[in-house]
């Protein structure tokens, strides 16, 4: 048995996996009604690609997801109007060695796949005569089976069918789903197949971004059918808005920030709830919600990294020698215990790897949000040169401490910064920064 089962659920309620779009992934959804409707708003309204930007982990992925599927929901309710907005089959991801030739054939692919999925959909949508059989076809057929497992890196070949004859079907296949894809949805009022592509701080460097992003926008983002979601962490968009050729084109990011303290308990709950095992029975719940709300706004509401420490701390009750803690009080004890003792933890590990004037940056940084820094304080932590302050902080980056966005670090390389403090103002603490963030300013 495992501890999850053992407890009475049905697995482990906490996996930091983003929300998906289903009604249960709408039930697990806490707190986010207000963005919710900015981003249904904003695919209703065609108005262009929407961004959505916000700390890795926050919850920008499940939101999305919670969106586009009430939106689709309400689409298929609405008897007043013939648009339809349908969830892509997949969410998409770009990096820098992707090719993107396979992206786009990825895309099509996926269309095709969500169509024939959602045919019935369509029909009762109005499109009476939508026929999937071709597109099974083709999905089926040998050469396109080759090119979806090449792309899914199965190892599948292009070698069987010479080049141009496998250019010609792709073109073929891609036409066909063009003008599919024009019957469905034939004018601005009748909807479309919402598209994500996620986790656009993959693209390391501003010209990735910006020779991926124009490619893309002359072959799939101008489709009028598809509607584009983008995301990324921190000031990503900068990067894209600072290239005249898509500053038009990308509109005001939507920030997600974290979820209101008051909602927080609601995370825990519907959690329990939807894991529940047995019809009669609450599953065991080690954590006071008074104590999980401390656990959140220690990791500055940063969603995945609460999990994961929730995680850790039922693990650690269920490995106690002793019987598990049922009244209050032994609850609120066991958790104290743990949690000093975890944080303790990562600031010991912490304290093995970097120098001391790296701490004491850590410490100003933690500080600076109610303190004015001043230049004697840079000199009390030996930091004085601005190379000396690069490297400190390269380090701390690289052990998960703090992060600086795309354009920024790219700043910082060419030497652009002069001021410690203009530097210092592009770097953002990291949720474990946050966590022992008293121990750092003991
Ligand atoms: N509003 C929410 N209510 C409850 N859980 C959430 C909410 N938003 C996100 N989560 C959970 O938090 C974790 C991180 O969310 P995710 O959407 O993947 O973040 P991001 O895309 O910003 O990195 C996931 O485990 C997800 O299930
Ligand atoms: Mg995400």
């Amino acid at each position: 048995m495992s501890l999850y089962k053992d407890w009475g659920y049905t697995s482990n309620p906490f996996r930091p996996t983003p929300i998906e779009p289903t009604i249960r992934g709408i039930e697990l959804l806490v707190g986010r009604e207000k963005e919710k409707k900015k981003l249904k708003n904003r695919l209703k309204n065609d108005s262009g690609i929407i961004t959505i930007e916000g700390e890795n982990g926050i919850g920008k992925t499940s939101v999305i997801n919670g969106s586009i599927f009430e939106l689709y929901e309400e689409s298929l309710l609405s008897k007043d109007d013939q648009a339809l907005y349908l969830p892509c089959n997949q969410i998409f991801q770009i990096s820098p060695t992707k090719n993107l030739g396979d992206f786009i054939d990825e895309f099509y692919f996926t269309i095709a796949q969500t169509i024939i999925d959602k045919k019935k959909e369509i029909k009762e949508n109005g499109y009476k005569n939508l026929k999937t059989d071709n597109l099974n076809k083709w999905l089926n057929s040998t050469i396109v089976t080759n090119i979806e497992a090449q792309i899914a890196g199965f190892g599948g070949t292009y070698n069987q069918t010479p080049n141009e004859s496998n250019g010609f079907m792709k073109s073929g296949f891609k036409k066909q789903i063009k003008s599919l894809l024009s019957n469905i949805f034939p004018n601005s009022e009748s909807g479309g197949i919402i598209c994500v592509i996620d986790n656009l701080e993959l693209l390391e460097t501003s010209d990735d971004a910006k020779r991926i992003l124009e490619y893309l926008r002359d072959e799939l983002l101008n489709m009028p059918e598809i509607k584009w979601f983008f995301s990324g962490s921190h000031n990503i968009f900068r990067t894209f808005i600072s290239t005249p050729r898509l500053s038009g084109f990308i509109n005001n990011p939507i920030k997600i920030s974290h979820i209101h303290s008051i909602n927080v308990p609601s995370i825990l709950n519907s959690r329990i709830n939807s894991y529940q095992n047995h019809v009669d029975n609450k599953p065991y719940c080690p954590i006071l919600d008074t104590d999980f709300i401390k656990l959140f706004e220690s990791l500055n509401g940063n969603l995945r990294e609460v999990f994961k420490r929730l995680s850790a701390f039922y693990l650690h009750i269920y490995e106690l020698d002793k019987e598990e803690p049922y009244s209050q009080e032994n609850k609120n004890i066991a958790f104290e215990e743990w949690f000093e003792e975890d944080k303790n933890l990562e600031f010991d590990a912490i304290k093995n790897v970097l120098k001391d004037s790296e701490i004491k940056l850590l410490k100003i940084l933690s500080l600076r949000e109610t303190e004015l820094i001043t230049n004697t304080d840079y000199k009390n932590i030996n930091l004085e040169s601005i190379s000396a302050l690069r490297t400190a902080i390269s380090n701390l980056e690289k052990y998960g401490l703090i992060f600086i966005p795309i354009l920024e670090n790219e700043f910082i390389e060419q030497n652009k910064y002069t001021e410690m403090n203009d530097l210092l103002k592009n770097v953002f603490l990291s949720p474990k920064s946050h966590y022992i963030k008293h121990l750092i300013c003991e």
